[in-house]
């Protein structure tokens, strides 16, 4: 099979990659993918080497088993020429890619809606015109909102609060209408708070490790009493293979984590773990609109014969371990003047909320 992955520089994207690549070994991958803030070529670097400054297109390979079957195309979602090109002889789509930091749809609700909404659609388009046999749209369980007891099933309403969760239950809502309208055979994935390695060091778990290293304070929003349920993301990746290959055309799954804690008790975990003291935590104004619990009912997935494979104690400590083994990934990151830029507006807006 011939696969189309979109935004598989990013974090769960390249996760995916990597272990599609390693799991079939008949299979190939064209990653279309921008590279924003949020990609990074060296995600995949053991595929394909960074090219020089970043700024090439892609498409280069090193000719070993699996860096043969994989290429990368620079290119937008949301540029059907571009779409079109990359999409030409792929068999199945698996579309990762977004604007995916709930703070900066806070900032910049724009951008939310033109990639991840109309991106959405283009590739929706392109996969009608080449005939693709199977279109996974990941997306995440903020689309039902903040729910204050129970757990959300998938027939449940759409009520999301920031523009983030806005845009990815309106990109939801179009492939649903595209399966029903135009018999696109498209499934959805709603997953929880996801970690491991490589993920951007804007996100709560990598923010919190990262700054730890660097012997500086993780700021905890509001009381810290917000709920998430967190999944490993080579769980999530495993999700998303069993869905890609079984899932029912226009249904949705959730794909839950082993683990639902409050901030609180996240900082408390990754803090014994690293050996921090509560010096380091340091309480700031709540991000607007700050939902306030997620938690997904998984059973029609486990329907689907998936059963977690990571335990959840043992893959935070790996995950803090890996942050710690690779100073060299994160600290050029942290290091960009967009990232010190956005990270000031950020503050400036807790501090008015
Ligand atoms: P990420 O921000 O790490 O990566 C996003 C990737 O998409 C980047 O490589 C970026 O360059 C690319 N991209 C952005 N705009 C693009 C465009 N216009 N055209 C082409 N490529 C573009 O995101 P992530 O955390 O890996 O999330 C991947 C997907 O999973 C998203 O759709 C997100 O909504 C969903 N999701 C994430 C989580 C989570 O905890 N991170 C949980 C559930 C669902
Ligand atoms: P985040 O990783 O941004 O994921 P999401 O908001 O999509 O769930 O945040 C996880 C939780 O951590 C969320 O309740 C907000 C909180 N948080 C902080 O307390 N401080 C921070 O600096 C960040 C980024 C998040």
């Amino acid at each position: 099979m011939r696969l189309l992955v979109t935004g598989g520089l990013g974090f769960i994207g390249s996760n995916f990659v990597r272990h599609h690549l390693g799991s079939y070994p008949g299979d190939s991958i064209v990653n279309l993918d921008l590279c924003t803030y949020a990609g990074n070529p060296a995600n995949l670097a053991d595929l394909a080497p960074p090219a020089a400054g970043h700024s090439a297109a892609g498409a280069v390979r090193k000719e070993n088993g699996i860096a043969r079957r994989y290429r990368w195309i620079r290119g937008d979602i949301a540029d059907p020429e571009a779409v079109d090109k990359a999409m030409a002889g792929c068999d199945a789509v698996v579309h990762f890619a977004a604007e995916s930091h709930v703070d900066r749809s806070i900032l910049e609700p724009g951008v939310f809606l033109r990639t991840n909404v109309i991106g959405t659609q283009v590739l929706l388009d392109a996969a009608l015109k080449h005939r693709v046999r199977r279109f996974v749209h990941v997306s995440t369980d903020e689309v039902y909102g903040s729910v204050e007891k129970g757990l959300s099933r998938e027939g449940d309403p759409l009520e999301p609060n920031s523009p983030y969760a806005a845009s990815k239950a309106a990109s939801d809502l179009l492939v649903r209408s595209y399966v029903v309208t135009f018999g696109l055979p498209a499934v959805i994935t709603r997953a929880s708070n996801n970690f491991g390695p490589f993920q951007f060091p804007e996100k709560a778990l990598p923010l919190m490790i990262t700054n730890w290293m660097e012997s500086r304070p993780f700021p905890l929003y509001g009381d810290g009493l917000n709920v998430r349920d967190w999944v490993y993301v080579l769980d999530h990746v495993r999700g998303i293979e069993l869905v890609l290959r079984k899932g029912r055309v226009g249904e949705a799954y959730n794909i839950g984590g082993t683990c639902s804690s409050t901030n609180r008790e996240l900082v408390a975990r990754v803090r014994d773990i690293m050996g921090i003291g509560p010096e380091l935590v340091r309480p700031v104004p709540d991000r607007p609109g700050h939902d306030r619990r997620y938690a997904l009912d998984c059973s029609k997935l486990k329907k689907l014969g998936f059963r977690h494979k990571y335990r959840f104690a043992d893959a935070l400590a790996k995950t803090v371990e890996w942050y710690g083994m690779h100073p060299e990934w994160w600290r050029p990151l942290k290091g960009r003047k967009g990232y010190q830029g956005y990270y000031k507006k950020q503050y400036r807006t807790l501090a008015k909320s």
